[in-house]
């Protein structure tokens, strides 16, 4: 459904400074897939997808989206994929129900049609209470959800979301992802997803697959759960008197399927924390290890890994930090000076689903 080879997007600011957004970015979706790409904030997940659904050509590299060239055959490409950008639809003034209509008409649906689809959607993502408001009186989740409408209406076999949850509480979040998943497997044929998010919690239990950028790279890209197999491992937190951490450090190196070994000093304690293959597997053995070495433990914790650890793990940072403050290191500049890419940020001039057609 989707191919990328060596995707890249360099962003000419001015002669003397280029940001390398996406860095050969390659990477393949078969159809039916729901893939969750997670990155920090500048990480070039929006620009990817502008990429993959034409609006802006790449800078070098190949993209096929289903099964045509985003170069060469931008019409065919668009026909084919439903897009919600990350900043939403426009159309203000426009009742939300005449907005549907009007989206599916624009993709070749006739009349009818276009209202059979629109009100099922209105109905799948609970908007046919404001099916006859104006779209500028819609609070941010019901626009939100708006937005996903549109991008459904003419049944697109490939769907782009550029983070379609960002923004709403946690029952419209739960809804969202109930229609979501819904819609995908009632197609005819099962719908391919490729969505963005800043929940991590979302990428784990709804993708099928995760790909974590950063820095315009692909650093990671499997199932949420073999990620953190490989790339985390469980947390063993064991607690010690402090006089007694290192020597249980020592013991804890020792033991198979360590990974790492890091104290955690507390107030009147000590917490040896222990990354392992296999938390629950190990801990009996690290306590009698303990325990033949004289070290009285008083408290033990073990932990499944999450996304987070698996970032951490790749890149010495948390996601969590990096991506929803901003404060993350941002993308690869030349030339550029340093602390000024205020200027560079694509907030609030994301492009919607007329800008597809435009
Ligand atoms: N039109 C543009 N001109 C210059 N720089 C741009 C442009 N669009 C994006 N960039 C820069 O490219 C980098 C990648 O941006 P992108 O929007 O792809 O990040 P993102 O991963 O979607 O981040 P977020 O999580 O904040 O949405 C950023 O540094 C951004 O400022
Ligand atoms: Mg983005």
């Amino acid at each position: 459904m989707i191919r990328t080879r060596e995707l890249t997007k360099d962003f000419v600011v001015s002669r003397t400074r280029t940001v390398h957004a996406v860095r050969g970015i390659s990477l393949d979706v078969e159809p039916g897939e729901l893939v969750a790409v997670l990155g920090p904030n500048g990480a070039g997940k929006t620009t990817t997808l502008r990429m993959l659904t034409t609006l802006i050509p790449p800078t070098s590299g190949t993209a096929q989206v289903a099964g045509y060239d985003v170069v060469t055959h931008p019409d065919r490409v668009r026909a084919a994929i439903g897009y919600v950008g990350q900043g939403g639809a426009g159309g203000a003034s426009q009742r939300v129900r005449d907005e549907l209509v009007t989206q599916g008409e624009i993709y070749g649906l006739d009349r009818r049609t276009a209202r059979g689809r629109a009100g099922e959607l209105l109905e799948a993502l609970d908007l046919t209470e404001q099916a006859d408001r104006k779209i500028e009186s819609l609070s941010g989740g019901q626009k939100r959800r708006l937005d996903v409408a549109v991008g459904l209406v003419h049944e697109p076999s490939l769907l782009f979301l550029d983070e379609p949850s960002t923004g709403l509480d946690p029952h419209n979040r739960a809804n969202l992802w109930e229609h979501i998943l819904r819609m995908r497997t009632a197609a005819a044929e099962p719908m391919t997803i490729v969505l963005t998010t800043h929940y991590l919690d979302e990428a784990d239990t709804f993708a099928e697959r995760v790909i974590v950028v950063d820095n315009g790279q692909v650093i990671a890209d499997d199932t949420a759960d073999a990620l953190k197999a490989e790339l985390a491992g469980d947390l063993v937190t064991l607690r010690v008197a402090p006089d007694d951490a290192a020597a249980l450090a020592a013991v804890a190196e020792r033991a198979p399927g360590t990974r790492s070994v890091r104290v955690v000093p507390e107030s009147g304690a000590s917490s040896v924390a222990i990354r392992t293959v296999d938390g629950p597997g190990a801990t009996p053995g690290l306590l009698r290890a303990a325990d033949a070495a004289g070290l009285a433990v008083s408290r033990v914790d073990v932990a499944r890994p999450t996304l987070d650890d698996v970032f951490l793990g790749l890149t010495g940072r948390s996601l969590r930090e990096t991506g929803v403050d901003g404060s993350g290191a941002g993308p690869a500049e030349t030339g550029a000076p340093t602390g000024a890419t205020d200027e560079l940020s694509t907030d609030g001039s994301e492009p919607t689903k007329k800008e597809v057609l435009a």
